[in-house]
C-alpha cells in the first residue's frame, strides 16, 4: 500500500518543503490549506513531478466541520492516512497588555485547534489500521516563551502537551506521536524580522545562521519513518543550539 502523507499549510515554507521532501521520498500527499494560499497550485505542481499523487483540499484547520469534510475527502481518494503533519501556523505578535483576547484566541483557534481537530480526524483512520505517526510543528517559543508573543508561545507549549498525552494515548495502537521545535528558519516569518531582531537572534545562536525549511523537513521524514519506530511523546528541537 502506497503511504500517504497530509501536511496542513503545506504550500509555503516549511511546508512545502515537507511536501516535496515527502512526495521525493515516495509518499502521496494530501496538502490542507485555506482559501488565501496563492502558493498552493505551485507546489503541488512542483510535488507531481515527483511521480506521486498530490491532492490540494481547502479548509481552515480552526473550522471543525471543514476539517471532517477534508479528511473525508482525503479518505474516499486514498481509503488510509500513515502521516498527519500539524504545520498550519499564524502569529499575531504583541506585548500581553496591549494584545486583544480576539488576537490571543485567533492564534489559538489556529494553531492549537486545529492540529487537535486534524489529529482527531487522523487518529480514526489510524487507530483501525494500527498504525499512523502525527507531527506537531510546534516551536522552541514553545519551550522557553518570547516577549510580544503570549499567544503564540501558549498556542505551541498546548502542542507539546497534546503531542505527549496522544503518544501515551495512542502508543499501544502502534501510532506515534511527536513534535518538532524549530527555532529561527529562513521564512517569510523571518524575513519579515528587522535587522536589529536578527543580529540580537544571531548573538544567541551556537551555529551562527538562522535553519533552512529543507532541514526541518528532513527532521520530519526521519521521524515518520520506521528508522524512528521507538521515538514517541518527543520534543525535538532544530534551532542551531539557541538555547545553550
Ligand atoms: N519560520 C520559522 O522560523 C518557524 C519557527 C518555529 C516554528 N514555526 C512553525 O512552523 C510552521 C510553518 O511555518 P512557516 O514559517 O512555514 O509559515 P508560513 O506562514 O510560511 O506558512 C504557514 C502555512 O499555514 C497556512 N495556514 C495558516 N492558517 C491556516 C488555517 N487556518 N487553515 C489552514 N491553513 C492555514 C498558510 O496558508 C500557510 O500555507 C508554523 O506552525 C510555524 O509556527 C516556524
Amino acid at each position: 500500500m502506497e503511504k500517504v502523507a497530509l501536511i496542513t499549510g503545506g504550500c509555503k515554507g516549511i511546508g512545502r518543503a515537507m511536501a516535496l521532501t515527502f512526495a521525493k521520498a515516495g509518499y502521496n500527499l494530501v496538502l490542507l490549506s485555506r482559501k488565501d494560499s496563492s502558493a498552493c497550485q505551485e507546489t503541488v505542481e512542483e510535488a507531481k513531478a515527483f511521480g506521486k499523487d498530490v491532492l490540494f483540499l481547502e479548509a481552515d484547520v480552526s473550522r471543525e466541520e471543514e476539517v471532517k469534510e477534508a479528511f473525508q475527502h482525503m479518505l474516499e481518494k486514498y481509503g488510509h492516512i500513515d502521516v498527519l503533519i500539524n504545520n498550519a501556523g499564524i502569529v499575531k505578535d504583541g506585548l500581553a497588555l496591549r494584545m486583544s483576547s480576539e488576537d490571543f484566541q485567533d492564534v489559538l483557534n489556529i494553531n492549537l485547534l486545529g492540529s487537535f481537530y486534524c489529529a482527531k480526524e487522523a487518529l480514526r483512520s489510524m487507530s483501525r489500521n494500527r498504525s499512523g505517526v502525527i507531527l506537531n510543528i510546534s516551536s522552541v517559543v514553545g519551550i522557553y516563551g518570547n516577549p510580544g508573543q503570549s499567544n503564540y508561545a501558549a498556542s505551541k507549549a498546548g502542542m507539546i502537551g497534546l503531542t505527549k498525552t496522544l503518544a501515551k494515548e495512542f502508543g499501544s495502537r502502534n501510532i506515534r506521536v511527536n513534535a518538532i521545535a524549530p527555532g529561527f528558519i529562513e521564512s517569510d516569518m523571518t524575513e519579515s524580522l528587522s535587522d536589529a531582531v536578527k543580529e540580537e537572534a544571531m548573538k544567541k545562536l551556537s551555529i551562527k545562521r538562522f535553519g533552512t525549511a529543507e532541514e526541518v523537513a528532513e527532521l520530519a521524514l526521519f521521524l515518520a519513518s520506521e528508522k524512528a519506530e521507538y521515538i514517541t511523546g518527543q520534543v525535538l528541537s532544530i534551532d542551531g543550539g539557541i538555547a545553550l
